[in-house]
Order: C-alpha cells, then sequence, then structure tokens
C-alpha cells in the first residue's frame, strides 16, 4: 500500500511517500481503506520529535482520525464475538484505543487506561491507503454525511465534547467564551454549544479568522489585539460576564479568561499553547468563587456520546483544505503556519 511516514524527526520534509506491506486485521480487527484522514496538532509536534505518546516508535505513520470503508474483517479475538462489522461498511475511527482489562478499564474510566496505544499516535496511523484498528474502535458513519466531514470529528469534537460538556457542564441558555479560533477544538466547541443551546463569544488574533467564526455560527467574535475582551464580554451579557470560558491557549490568555467569567463562572482548560505555567489573581478568583476545572482526554463513551450527538446536530462540517496524500509536507506546512481555520485533510 502507500503510505506516507517518516523515519526521522525534522521539518515536514521529513515526511516521505512510502510503499509499505498491506497490513492485516488481526483478531477482532478490521482492515479499512482510508478515505479521509485529518491532521492534529500532535501530527507535527511528534514529526518535530520527540515522540510524545509512551509506545511511539520511528519510522511512524501518523494519521489519528480516520474514516473510510471496512475492507477486510479479521477473527473473533479469544473470548470475544467476532468484530461486530462487515466488508462495505462505512466507519470512523476512534483513534484513542484503551485495552479493556486494566483497572482504569474494569472501572469504565478508560481515559486513564494504563494501556492505552493511539492510532497515528503509537501504533501506525491514516496516512495510508490501509489501517487496521480494533472493530471495538469504529463507529458507523450515516449515509448522509461524506468521509472528510466524518474525519474531521474525532480528537476536536471528542475534546471539546469532554471539555464543555463531560467536565463544564455546559446548558442551554449559558454564554460560552472561548480562544484561539485557528484551533479545531475551538470550531467543535462554538458548533456543540450552539447546538446545545448556549451562546458563543469567540475571539482571535486574526481578523479573518474571526470573520470565519462568525460564519460558521459564533454570535460574538472579539479581536483580543485590540479589545478588551472581559469588558466586551460583560457587555454583550447585561454586565455579568461569560458563564463558561474555554480556554486552551494557556498562559497569554489566561487572566483574560478568569476577568471574562460572572461571578461563580467556570473556567474549563484542556491544553496550554502559549506556556506550561499560569499565574492569576487568587483573592479575585476566590471572592467571584470561580471554579477551574481541568479537562483531560477523552474516554471511549464519550466518544460515542458526542458522535450520537453529532449524526442529529446538523452541523456543516468546518474544513479548511484537502490535500492528496503524497501532499501531507505541504499539508503540514498548512498546519503549522498557523493561518488553518477548520480541519486539514489528507485523502489517500
Ligand atoms: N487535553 C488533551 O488531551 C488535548 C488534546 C488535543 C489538543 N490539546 C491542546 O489543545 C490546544 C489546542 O490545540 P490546537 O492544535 O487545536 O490549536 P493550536 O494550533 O495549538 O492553537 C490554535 C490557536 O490558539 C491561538 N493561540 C496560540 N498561541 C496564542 C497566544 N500566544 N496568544 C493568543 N492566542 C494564541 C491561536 O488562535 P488565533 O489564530 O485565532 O489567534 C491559534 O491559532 C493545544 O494546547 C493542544 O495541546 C489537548
Ligand atoms: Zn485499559
Amino acid at each position: 500500500m502507500k503510505a506516507v511516514q517518516h523515519a526521522a524527526h525534522g521539518g515536514p520534509e521529513v515526511l516521505e511517500a512510502v510503499e509499505l506491506p498491506d497490513p492485516v486485521a488481526g483478531p477482532g480487527e478490521v482492515l479499512i481503506a482510508v478515505e479521509a484522514v485529518a491532521l492534529n496538532r500532535l501530527d507535527a509536534l511528534q514529526r518535530r520529535g520527540p515522540g510524545l505518546l509512551p509506545g511511539f516508535a520511528l519510522p511512524h505513520v501518523p494519521g489519528m482520525d480516520v474514516a473510510g470503508v471496512v475492507v477486510a474483517v479479521g477473527p473473533a479475538a479469544p473470548g470475544s464475538p467476532p468484530p461486530a462489522r462487515a466488508v462495505g461498511d462505512r466507519v470512523v475511527v476512534d483513534p484513542a484505543l484503551h485495552c479493556g482489562s486494566c483497572t482504569a478499564c474494569a472501572a469504565g474510566d478508560s481515559v486513564y487506561c494504563g494501556a492505552m496505544r493511539v492510532v497515528g499516535g503509537s501504533r501506525q496511523g491514516g496516512y495510508a491507503e490501509l489501517v487496521a484498528v480494533p472493530a471495538t474502535h469504529t463507529h458507523p458513519v450515516p449515509a448522509h454525511v461524506g468521509p472528510e466531514e466524518a474525519a474531521s470529528l474525532p480528537t476536536a469534537y471528542s475534546m471539546a465534547w469532554q471539555a464543555l460538556v463531560v467536565r463544564g457542564g455546559l446548558r442551554a441558555g449559558e454564554t460560552l467564551l472561548v480562544h484561539g479560533a485557528g484551533s479545531g477544538i475551538t470550531v467543535a466547541a462554538v458548533q456543540i454549544a450552539r447546538g446545545l443551546g448556549a451562546r458563543t463569544v469567540v475571539t482571535s488574533g486574526s481578523e479573518e479568522k474571526l470573520r470565519r467564526m462568525a460564519k460558521i455560527g459564533a454570535d460574538a467574535v472579539l479581536d483580543h489585539r485590540v479589545t478588551d475582551v472581559a469588558a466586551a464580554t460583560r457587555e454583550l451579557t447585561g454586565g455579568h460576564g461569560a458563564d463558561i470560558v474555554l480556554d486552551h491557549v494557556g498562559p497569554a490568555l489566561f487572566q483574560t479568561s478568569l476577568d471574562a467569567l460572572r461571578r461563580r463562572g467556570r473556567l474549563v482548560f484542556c491544553g496550554n499553547t502559549s506556556g506550561m505555567t499560569a499565574s492569576f489573581n487568587l483573592v479575585d478568583a476566590y471572592q467571584r468563587a470561580l471554579t477551574i476545572i481541568g479537562s483531560e482526554s477523552y474516554g471511549h463513551a464519550t466518544f460515542g456520546e458526542m458522535l450520537r450527538w453529532y449524526w442529529a446536530s446538523g452541523c456543516e462540517p468546518v474544513i479548511d483544505s484537502v490535500f492528496p496524500l503524497e501532499a501531507a509536507a505541504d499539508a503540514h506546512r498548512r498546519l503549522e503556519s498557523g493561518d488553518a481555520c477548520g480541519k486539514i485533510l489528507l485523502t489517500p
């Protein structure tokens, strides 16, 4: 099969198109003909090096967010029923492969699986014509959804769902403030919040991206370079402030996030793009009874919950660009340019 891998760490040029032996569906697995695969920040981070996920090894075929068609079904895994998929099924992959048997998995807390492997993160991914994955981590794609839309969902929408719904407890009628219009998590957060009946305010340092966010459905957009975000958010909310802020930018906007909250508001954070350590005004935070909530990665059940919501939501996919598989290096350049708004996809 054709695939794109990197045998060394470095710039986008280390990504090379290669011929690899076709993978085989092992016990409990299905073999998928990849129709679309989305890029994630982790692809570029691990390409630059070092490998970040336990089990990462060179050469590495990236590609976590895969949609395609089942072309072979492996035998049943020992002690398990045969894989519940058939040749011809259209599927999307949950890339976080929990083991199902460690203490955390047995307790239904697969986020903290001690043997977690990630498709395209710590085992072969979807920058390829074929990928083999456990059938338990494939989900049927409805007929009205194309492979590019399906591949745009897994990581960004699961992370946003985990942060807003599971951890943040977002409710209809609330106002959500979210930073970073260039992030797939932000795009997903806006669609999820709107779908759940919340109002959304998005900040960015790019006017072009703010225009795109307004088109996607943000109720208000703020350029944080020239706007007092906290004051503007209060103005938009009858003087109160946001009920909930989703912050994955970290130190650069952390105090702004807290300042923009109403009394007893919630700050949910799930990333730290601008640095490792944030300091903030403790007195203000306790006097206004703010809640600061970390949001970890998502679990197996959350992925299914998010997909069921999305399929019924009527959301339009937000796709920045689509490249042929062989142009993976150009796709990485686009990702690292910071200019993208929406998912970047490869089609084998
Ligand atoms: N917890 C998890 O398991 C998990 C999983 C996935 C991702 N993440 C984290 O989530 C975060 C988002 O990831 P991503 O790949 O979607 O986005 P990203 O590329 O890291 O950043 C997206 C946007 O953040 C804004 N931004 C970056 N640096 C900034 C700064 N110094 N000041 C203000 N804004 C800044 C920019 O928005 P504008 O261009 O609009 O200004 C940028 O386009 C990352 O930190 C990532 O590590 C965590
Ligand atoms: Zn486990």
